[in-house]
């Protein structure tokens, strides 16, 4: 039996994670905007692994007899000036969520609430895969500069990325 302040705490994790949905889709749909297509499938794989995200949480409240509430979500940011902010703002999202999920596994090893530790190492090693993806794109995309030739150059292998949730190589 979850805690009632555990399951708050995973329900608003679930919130945050369908938040992180609804935020990448505004930015595939810039980046549609400015016909980065690559940019646009990449975040648009990136979408879907936020509802993949809040699914786990999903399954695990309801495993564990608890009750998924539901709360309003916040329409997301929806201009950037450039590809840069868009992907800066992405990397400081998936940071932000890593301070959530850590600060969660803090309460449930304060709450003795080993399984729930257990299950949130998952998102750790999560947190970890996407902070460093993001960097790197972040990285890349800094380096372009004001070069649109080296931006359609990463929107290419941006667009090569496994649509089914890998990593792929940018
Ligand atoms: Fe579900 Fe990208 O954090």
């Amino acid at each position: 039996m979850l805690s009632d302040k555990i399951l708050a705490s995973l329900n608003r994790q679930h919130g945050a994670e369908i938040a992180a949905f609804y935020l990448y889709r505004a930015m595939q749909s810039y980046f549609l905007d400015h016909n980065l297509d690559g940019f646009a499938q990449w975040m648009n794989t990136q979408a879907n692994e936020e509802l993949e995200h809040a699914g786990k949480i999903y399954d695990y409240i309801h495993d564990r007899g608890g009750a998924v509430k539901l709360s309003a979500i916040d329409a997301p940011k929806q201009d950037w000036k450039s590809p840069l902010e868009v992907i800066q703002d992405a990397y400081d999202h998936e940071k932000k969520v890593s301070t959530m999920i850590h600060d969660l596994i803090d309460e449930a090893v304060s709450e003795k609430d080993r399984a729930t530790e257990v299950m949130l190492q998952w998102f750790v090693a999560e947190q970890v895969e996407e902070e460093a993806l993001f960097d790197r794109v972040y990285q890349r995309v800094k380096f372009a500069g004001d070069s649109p030739t080296a931006l359609l150059l990463i929107d290419q292998e941006m667009g090569a990325r496994p649509t089914s949730g890998g990593e792929g190589e940018v």
